[in-house]
């Protein structure tokens, strides 16, 4: 039996396999983050020399890229993306996620934005038929968090606020739970349209394109002609 680390290291290992012959050297990856994306830094960069650098979607990856010597590039200075990786809390047949666990979802979702691809990278424990079991999180301006928590609430969710943490961008995150999503991209328009939210967490009006599920039985592709 495969530890849930191992099979980690196993999706990081097969991601770095899928889009390493799709870069050039001068090509600029997207970087995700949390602990499945750490596993994938590791594994990217015994091949630093094959790309350029990486955008990264957290000061968490961006001091890991840096310390294993991958250049990691500005936004601002990128017009273009040909692939995005990232790991996933939450991943439902139709490629939408839940994302957010580890507090940077408004980086990742601009730099997935820009992306032309997003390559889901992920044990199958995150697989699910209908997201909201995991919190969902959602970026909040903090004078705004109470206002946005009723209104959360109103949407049937239990808000609750991440203790002790502030986002990258100097914001708090309230973790929803009890929501049933049967509805992705409506939840997360409608999550999206409240004043004071920065970022919900729900990646569903843009998807992965391809998730990459590492089981006991090995890595499978999840594509959306799958479903
Ligand atoms: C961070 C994220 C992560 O991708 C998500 O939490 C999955 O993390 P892990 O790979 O540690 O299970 O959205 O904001």
């Amino acid at each position: 039996m495969y530890t849930q680390t191992e099979l980690k290291a196993h999706v990081a290992q097969a991601a770095v396999e899928f889009v390493l012959p799709q870069l050039r050297t001068d090509s600029i990856l997207g970087v995700g983050t949390g602990s499945t994306v750490d596993l994938f830094i590791d594994a990217l960069a015994a091949h630093k020399g094959a790309f350029k650098g990486a955008v990264s979607s957290s000061e968490r990856s961006t001091r890991r890229m840096r310390d294993l010597g991958i250049t990691v590039y500005d936004l601002n200075d990128v017009e273009s993306l040909l692939w995005y990786v990232d790991g996933a809390d939450e991943l439902d047949p139709s490629l939408a996620m839940t994302k957010g666990g580890g507090g940077a979802l408004t980086r990742e979702k601009i730099v997935a934005s820009v992306a032309k691809n997003f390559l889901c990278i992920a044990d199958a424990s995150k697989e699910v038929a209908v997201l909201g079991a995991f919190p969902l999180p959602v970026e909040v301006i903090p004078m705004a968090r109470a206002a946005v928590a009723r209104q959360l609430a109103a949407l049937g969710g239990n808000p609750v606020l991440r203790a002790d943490f502030i986002t990258d961008n100097g914001c708090q995150i309230l973790d929803v739970h009890g929501l049933q999503i049967q509805d992705p991209k409506a939840l997360e328009q409608r999550i999206n349209n409240i004043p004071g939210v920065v970022c919900c967490g729900l990646f569903a009006l843009s998807g992965a394109s391809i998730a990459l599920i590492a089981s006991q039985e090995g890595v499978q592709r999840r594509e959306l002609s799958d479903s």
